[in-house]
């Protein structure tokens, strides 16, 4: 594997109206991969039209303060994951972080990178005090992203359905 940092090979910046082709290939290609691990989105969203509707709809929620969307591109303006802050809310000043990485770029590390950079969005950016996470039991690797970048399983259980459990961090 490359020795060099992977800021050097891979940047996180925020989604554009411009990546609907790069994003749609992106969520065709690991369409079965991310279908095992979370829950599927709808048949309609895998074309220009549905990727269109859902930038915008995730740029409208940017432009209200409610959401901050993110991808990460590789060396060839690539997309090779994303990553969001969702449901940001300022009266109790908290958001979720959800991510999701392409099968082939997986085990380097950039699920960590991304939450890491959504950690420093959340307190920099938008003030939060704390940021929560639902992850299937099954999925073995989002917990440990989530370990590794400061978050631990809720002490209460209030998780919103059968087999997910509720990450919290506070920053
Ligand atoms: C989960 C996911 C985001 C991880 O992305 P990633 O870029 O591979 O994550 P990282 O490389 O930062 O770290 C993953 C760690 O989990 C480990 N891991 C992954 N799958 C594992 C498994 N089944 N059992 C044990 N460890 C596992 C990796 O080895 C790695 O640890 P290491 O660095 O010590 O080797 C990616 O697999 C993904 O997008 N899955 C589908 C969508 C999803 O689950 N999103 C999260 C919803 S909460």
């Amino acid at each position: 594997m490359s020795t060099q940092p992977l800021e050097d090979t891979f940047s996180i910046r925020e989604m554009k109206r411009c990546d609907i082709e790069a994003l749609l290939a992106f969520e065709i290609e690991n369409r079965e991969w991310f279908e095992s691990h979370i829950e599927a989105r709808a048949a309609a969203f895998y074309s220009l039209q549905g990727v269109g509707s859902h930038i915008d709809e995730y740029l409208c929620a940017m432009a209200a303060g409610t959401w901050h969307p993110f991808v990460i591109e590789d060396h060839s303006a690539r997309i090779v994951g994303r990553a969001n802050l969702k449901n940001i809310n300022t009266a109790p000043n908290t958001a979720e972080v959800g991510y999701r990485v392409a099968r082939n770029a997986g085990g380097q590390g950039l699920a960590t990178l991304a939450l890491r950079h959504l950690i420093q969005q959340a307190r920099e950016r938008w003030r939060l005090t704390q940021l929560i996470a639902f992850v299937y039991t099954a999925n073995v690797g989002s917990a440990k992203v989530l370990d590794r970048c400061g978050f631990s399983l809720a002490a209460s259980d209030e998780s919103p359905s059968c087999g997910e459990r509720r990450f919290i961090r506070s920053l």
